[in-house]
């Protein structure tokens, strides 16, 4: 049976989760060990870095700068075992339907199943269907790459642009620009934000009669895309003054094949995926396609390549060597024992600076839930707030609360063996900052080390005294280290596959579910309501806004007001 782990079955009899013998168990190892100093650890035992990190191909996953010790280790993974995780894992990848909300099978591991052994839902085999439409999207991506497709008026296709959101958008923009070294098709743009700026200035300077959009949506409902399409649909009709051009110069991305045969696409050029493929999980599926422009089918495959290791190393590999699990086994200690909020993720790679704004999605959007499988409101906290910026910038930003503000901010920092931009020492200098921040948050620094430093600049007695607390850095703040041999396809889809089973694993160990989105609803349905009061206002007409609060009507009519004069 789905679901019913011996956590599940105390939770069930009346037992709260965090009164579990595996949660006491933590938290009472958490009361005797928070004293202890990483340093220490460090400085009592030179295995360390080995004991506490892994290596699988192309990436070195180093822990051993966090608050742990071997028995921390065995009471998270025992709280992982007692959550069902391993059970859990393999219902996903047997396609049950794990994401009960919406009765569907969570199976983006299928559309990287290079291994091709047949995958079923409800009975039948997804595999034939994934393999058809990797396929059309080769050759669609390669007639668009060569040339051979052409735009209405005869000429070859320069530019694409997708048109998506959230998980439409997100992921393919990541991964556009991570694997910019490996361009060699038409340029490839993004626009997501209903912001009209966001669409007016991706359509800058092309030729209508060059460009292609690739309209990406899961629904093919949402507004803020299909508000996009709709404008880029009369962009390109008045720009090449011909109705018939959609054919050509456009291509859908969906689930909804009415939706798209209704806004005019033609069928040869709708790429389908599945319902169970999640949006924030879907850059695996035809979602990918504006990447397969960009770099090339083989390449593409590679990422796929490379997220199926990694769904392998998930599914086999024991939870002590297990990297998604130990992410996420991490993640929960912080969460849960140590009182961390959020999470930092930090790519040491600028080719990388769009991750920490996906994996925003990927996690907040899976993991920010307070309702339990059960249907009961958890009391204990649940998906971290995921933040972060590519380093070095960050350093000169918001380091500074890191190092020594009030809160706890464990990180993740993420680098590059070898730089696709070999220049001078750029990338010595990016990965010695990269090392030395996260021994920085580790050692900190002793007022006898600052009042060591501050006496060897020569500073007065009394200056030394007054500057001391200030210079003083606590250290014991925890990290991660994911170090890659280099940036490509295979790398990049191993890193990705890592963090969507860290998520995973963490949704196990909370009891939410992972993959449904209902938190995005309410905002939405308001927003429609209030865009038809909103024209309405601006129209000039008599609007009764009784039924809302002040702030919000006192908002509608200050914006029509203002937007009238
Ligand atoms: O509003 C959130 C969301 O539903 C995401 O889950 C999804 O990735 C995004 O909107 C876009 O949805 P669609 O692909 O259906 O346009």
């Amino acid at each position: 049976m789905l679901f019913d782990s011996e956590l599940d079955r105390l939770v069930r009899a009346g037992t709260p989760l965090t009164e579990t013998p595996p949660w006491r168990a933590l938290a009472g190892h958490w009361r005797r060990i928070c004293g202890l100093e990483m340093r220490d650890m460090f400085a009592g035992d030179p295995a360390r870095f080995r004991r506490f990190s892994v290596a699988i191909d192309g990436l070195l996953f180093d822990y051993s700068k966090n608050r742990i010790t071997e028995e921390t280790l065995g009471l998270l993974l025992a709280l992982a075992e007692a959550s069902g995780l391993p059970e859990a894992a393999a219902a996903m990848a047997s396609g049950e339907a794990i994401n009960w909300t919406e009765r569907r099978a969570v199976l983006h591991m299928a559309l990287r199943n290079r291994s091709n052994r047949p995958v079923l839902v409800n009975g039948r085999d997804v595999m034939p269907e994934v393999n058809a439409v990797l396929e059309r999207m080769r050759r669609f991506a390669t007639a668009i790459r060569d040339g051979s497709h052409r735009g209405a008026t005869g000429l070859p296709i320069r530019t694409v642009v997708n048109i998506g959101i959230g998980g439409s958008h997100l992921g393919p923009e990541m991964i556009t620009q991570a694997l910019r070294p490996f361009h060699d098709g038409p340029e490839v743009r993004f626009v997501s934000n209903v912001d009209a700026t966001d669409f007016v200035e991706a359509v800058r300077g092309l030729n209508p009669a060059e460009t292609l959009f690739i309209v990406a949506s899961k629904t093919f409902t949402t507004q803020e895309t299909m508000t996009n399409a709709a404008s880029a649909r009369r962009w390109l009709v008045d720009g090449v003054g011909d109705a018939s051009a959609v054919a050509r110069h456009f291509a859908a991305l969906s689930t909804n094949r009415e939706a798209v045969a209704t806004f005019g696409i033609d069928p040869e050029n709708m790429f389908e995926f599945w319902d169970w493929v999640g949006g924030r999980y879907s850059s695996w599926s035809a979602i990918g396609l504006p990447v397969v422009v960009a770099i090339g089918f083989p390449r593409f495959e590679e990422l796929l390549e490379g997220g199926h290791a990694m769904d392998r190393h998930f599914l086999e590999a024991p939870l002590e060597r297990n990297i998604p699990v130990l992410m996420a086994v991490l993640g929960v200690w912080y969460a849960n024992f140590v009182g961390a909020a959020s999470h930092a993720v930090l790519p040491y790679d600028q080719y990388l600076a769009r991750l920490p704004a996906y994996l925003q999605q990927a996690d907040m959007e899976s993991n920010g839930k307070s309702v339990d499988r059960d249907g009961r409101r958890v009391d204990y906290s649940t998906g971290p707030i995921l933040w972060g910026e590519a380093g070095t910038n960050g350093q000169h930003a918001f380091f500074q609360l890191i190092h020594q503000g009030t809160r706890l901010v464990p990180c993740d920092f993420i680098g590059c063996a070898r730089s696709h931009n070999p220049l001078a020492d750029h990338h010595a200098k990016l990965i010695a900052n990269m090392i030395a921040q996260s021994e920085a948050l580790m050692v900190g620094r002793t007022r006898g080390e600052a009042g060591a430093e501050l006496e060897r600049r020569g500073l007065p007695a009394g200056q030394v005294a007054e500057l001391l607390p200030h210079l003083v850095f606590e250290g014991n703040r925890p990290s991660n280290t994911i170090l890659l041999d280099e940036l490509t396809p295979r790398t990049l889809g191993t890193l990705i596959a890592a963090y969507e089973h860290k998520i995973f694993t963490q949704g196990v160990i909370w009891r939410v579910n992972s993959f449904d989105q209902w938190g995005v609803e309410l905002g939405k349905m308001l927003a429609a309501r209030t865009l038809d009061e909103e024209l309405r206002l601006l129209a000039g007409d008599e609007v009764d806004l009784a039924g809302h609060d002040s702030s919000t009507a006192g908002l509608l009519r200050a914006f029509a007001e203002k937007a009238r004069r």
